[in-house]
């Protein structure tokens, strides 16, 4: 019964061209990867500073797993948390110049806990960005607050939003994405932060994103834009440029300290491996020495993006690393997609729910260890596209 149940929902699914399946890397995931027997260029990583497969994180895992082994064993607040965690947590305030920090197993985790456990009241509204990631979808929705959403980057709307309901609310809370997962394109921190501040809310930014690679310390979008006092609650993961896995909040003191006592995404879980948290050390202190690794990615973004517009793709103006080439429908995104691969590149296809309908699109991630042959052979690719699809690809 419930098999065949499923079996019609994915019909429907395939049906509606959005179908999903999962690719099996027989190697690892940095710039290459392999899968069975061939070789792809992978333009598909938020591994984008290359340091997923550094051997210094391979060395610092090496010496952590003889010392503590690979599992916390228990949720932090039991024998779950280690001198790793609490150091981790130093390096990341530290990095940030925050005051204390609190790392979570997951970005994803990260969010849920500290959204739903501040905004826990019926009194309070949480207004966010339209385009923020999934994660953060959730965590409102988790969260006992009232949930209003703004047009995508769209200052003048939120402040019409909290111009309309600020009135008698306890806490009021804007959230954003510093670099948008799918758009690349960088939220207008300063803006957002003036207009929640001109009416006594708090803001959030998720930097997932933006995190080791935007700035010129790589303390994110906020740094580069030069409006880091704005923020309020500033997330993070480690996941991204750091190359482990791992999320964290960090700000003022007694964040750290109240989501210890009531977020559930920390409590009710088995604590990050201690192993990950060495890894995580060592990416930052990387992060902190090696500018250069952010220097080139930047310089590979600008190389990629330009070429792209000259061949008069519509992939939208921007500085980051999150190129989207916007297709429009699900079918002919995935068609090229399928194209890529079978010219030995990795460029997912992104659909509806993941973006809105009808925007469907090639996300292309840059990584700083991509050679300048790597984007070449992605540029030649593209170049067969604009040929071989219709000409309603592109914008001219
Ligand atoms: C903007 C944003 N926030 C949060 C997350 C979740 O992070 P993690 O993968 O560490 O759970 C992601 C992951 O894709 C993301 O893109």
């Amino acid at each position: 019964m419930l098999r065949s149940i499923l079996k019609n929902e994915i019909d429907n699914i395939k049906a509606k061209g959005l179908y999903r399946s999962l690719r099996k890397a027989s190697l690892s995931t940095a710039e290459n990867i392999v899968i069975g027997d061939k070789k792809y260029i992978n333009f598909s990583s938020n591994n984008y500073l290359g340091l997923l497969n550094d051997p210094r994180l391979a060395k610092a895992a090496e010496s952590a797993i003889l010392k503590y082994g690979i599992g916390a064993g228990a949720s932090r607040l039991l024998t779950g948390n280690t001198v790793l965690h609490e150091q981790l947590e130093k390096v990341i305030s530290d990095f940030k110049k925050q005051e204390d920090a609190i790392v979570f197993p997951t970005g994803y985790m990260a969010n849920l806990g500290v959204v739903s456990s501040i905004m826990d009241s019926r009194d309070d509204l949480i207004a966010a960005d339209s385009y923020i990631h999934a994660s953060l979808f959730d965590a409102c929705r988790n969260a006992l607050a009232a949930f209003k959403v703004y047009p995508h980057r769209n200052v003048n709307e939120l402040a019409k939003i909290l111009k309309r309901y600020y009135r008698d609310k306890r806490r009021i809370l804007v959230i954003t994405d510093g670099v948008f997962s799918m758009d690349g394109d960088l939220a207008p921190i300063k803006e957002l932060g003036e207009v929640a501040k001109s009416f006594g809310a708090y803001l959030m930014v998720d930097d997932a994103h933006g995190t080791g690679v935007l700035g010129e310390n790589g303390r994110g979008t906020a740094e580069y834009l030069g409006c880091e006092d704005v923020i309020d609650i500033h997330m993070g993961t480690l996941s991204k440029s750091c190359g482990v896995l791992g999320g964290f909040i960090s700000g003022i003191s007694e964040l750290k300290e109240f989501l210890v006592n009531t977020a559930r995404s920390l409590i009710y879980t088995t604590g990050i491996p201690p192993v990950l948290c060495a890894c995580s050390i060592e990416a930052i202190n990387i992060i902190k020495e090696e500018p250069q690794r952010r220097r080139k990615l930047l310089k590979n973004s600008m190389y990629l993006r330009k070429a792209l517009k000259e061949l008069g793709f519509d992939a939208s103006e921007g500085v980051s690393h999150i190129i989207p080439v916007i297709i429009g429908e699900n079918e002919r995104v995935m068609e090229i997609s399928s194209f890529l691969y079978d010219n030995g590149l990795i460029v997912p296809g992104i659909r509806y729910p993941t973006v809105p309908r009808n925007q469907s699109r090639l996300r292309i991630s840059l990584q700083a260890t991509h050679s300048d042959n790597d984007i070449d052979k992605l540029i030649e690719v593209m170049k067969d596209v604009a040929i071989n699809f219709d000409d309603r690809l592109l914008t001219r």
